[in-house]
């Protein structure tokens, strides 16, 4: 019997594409949670972890729909920074607290204080990975985890912003050929980052266990 398509547990359109792409790839159908047609409640991202928030977005959408949904947490690790903004990535500028701000004003806001707390660090002293954690549970628990990272580092004021692509760190994301993760195609990014790597990890996880 052909297995029941993957559900991706997120409100974001464009991950569910982006995800149909690499696990079609594998052979796995994918849905987002707008083509079950039903209301369902976002978990509290209340983890310590981006592992912990992926299970809790899993587990909790696995309980309200009754399938097989994938989660994803993700966030930049800056290493003089001991580790953050991590999981408060998407709110670093208000300490992680929603202010119900757009995107756009989060992303520039979150921007402004990266570059305030680097002032001053040196070149070889801002290294920093993105990392995505996904998590795939059913309504019995986790079925399945997949780690990716995206190493780079922090570019330093006259050197960044530069790029119109991407979101949220990117413009300020510089990688090993000196362009910023702004700077490539939604393509190339998706071959070499942190979600990229974590999904095909997860494609192949699930393929074996299907
Ligand atoms: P979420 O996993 O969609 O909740 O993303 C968390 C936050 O991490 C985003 O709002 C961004 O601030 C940051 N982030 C995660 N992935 C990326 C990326 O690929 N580029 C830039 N910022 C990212």
């Amino acid at each position: 019997m052909k297995p029941k398509p993957l559900v991706i547990a997120t409100g974001n359109p464009h991950k569910v594409e982006e995800l149909r792409a690499i696990f079609g790839g594998a052979g796995i159908e994918v849905i987002g949670l707008g083509d079950l047609g039903g209301m369902f409640v976002e978990p509290a991202e209340t983890g310590r972890t981006f592992a912990e928030n992926a299970a809790i977005k899993a587990l909790g959408y696995a309980a309200q729909t009754g399938r097989l949904c994938l989660a994803d947490d993700s966030g930049l690790e800056v290493d003089a920074l001991g580790g953050a903004p991590g999981v408060i990535s998407s709110h670093y500028a208000t300490d992680g607290v929603e202010t119900g701000q757009s995107r756009a004003e989060r992303d520039a806001a979150n921007n402004a204080r990266l570059m305030r707390e680097l002032e001053g660090v040196p070149r070889e002293r801002r290294t920093a990975r993105f990392v995505c954690e996904m998590c795939i549970a059913d309504g019995a628990g986790v079925v399945a985890r997949a780690r990716g990272t995206f190493e780079g580092r922090i570019g330093e004021r006259g050197e960044v912003p530069r790029g119109g692509n991407g979101f949220g760190y990117d413009p300020l994301f510089v990688v090993e050929d000196g362009r910023t993760s702004a700077e490539m195609s939604p393509a190339e990014k998706n071959a070499r980052s942190h979600r990229g790597s974590a999904a095909m990890r997860m494609a192949e996880a699930l393929a074996r266990i299907r």
